[in-house]
């Protein structure tokens, strides 16, 4: 009784540990979490290398670090403070991508970003939109990262969306957006054990 009650303590351990920041709830959220056999450090290290998402992620096909005027950045990894471009694809590319996979232009989207936290300590970032007033959409994207029990890493994301237009997007976009979260976790789940292997 005492193991069972043990290994169930641990289970729900690991099922409710978050390292994601308390988030207002939206009209809707696009979220993922999983599991990544690789250390913490080559995770978080990914997420915020920008310049590597072409090689990778099925949603956010390119990630351009700017100035305010939209100046590409010389380092292109995400800094507080930074701004970003983004070229997405809602619904997500099939995995696996790499820089060569075109874009399907039928779901591609624009988006202007505000790097609005990138904290190395706690490993949690996140950007946010800043293309249309917030009144309009209000939606800042959280990323995490945290090392589990068995000593893997967890991997988490989550926008909620809100502003006038937030049940539109949901109508539009809600699924797809949703889609886009997992497969960029799969995504980089994919990448961070290749390089770790
Ligand atoms: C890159 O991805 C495309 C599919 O998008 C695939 O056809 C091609 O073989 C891949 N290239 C490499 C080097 O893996
Ligand atoms: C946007 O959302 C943030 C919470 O994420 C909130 O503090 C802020 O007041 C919201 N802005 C508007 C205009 O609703």
């Amino acid at each position: 009784m005492r193991v069972l009650a043990f290994v169930l303590a641990v289970t729900a351990t690991a099922l409710a540990q978050s390292n994601l920041p308390p988030l207002p709830d939206g009209v809707f959220t696009a979220s993922a979490r999983i599991e990544i056999a690789a250390p913490l450090e080559l995770v978080w290290d990914i997420v915020l290398d920008f310049g590597s998402y072409p090689d990778w992620n099925p949603f956010v096909r390119t990630a351009t670090v700017t100035d305010v005027w939209g100046v590409p950045a010389a380092e292109q990894r995400a800094v507080e403070g930074a701004f970003a471009n983004f070229i997405v694809e809602i619904p997500p590319l099939p995995l696996p991508v790499n820089a060569s996979t075109p874009l399907n232009l039928l779901q591609t989207q624009f988006s202007r970003e505000s790097i609005v936290a990138v904290d190395n300590t706690l490993h949690r970032a996140a950007w946010k939109q800043i293309m249309l007033p917030d009144s309009a959409v209000n939606a800042t994207r959280w990323s995490a990262v945290s090392t589990l029990e068995n000593g893997n890493t967890l991997y988490e994301s989550a926008e909620p969306y809100n502003g006038l237009l937030a049940p539109l997007l949901q109508s539009l976009f809600g699924d797809g957006l949703q889609q886009a979260f997992e497969a960029q976790a799969e995504g980089l789940k994919l990448r961070a054990e290749a390089m770790a292997a």
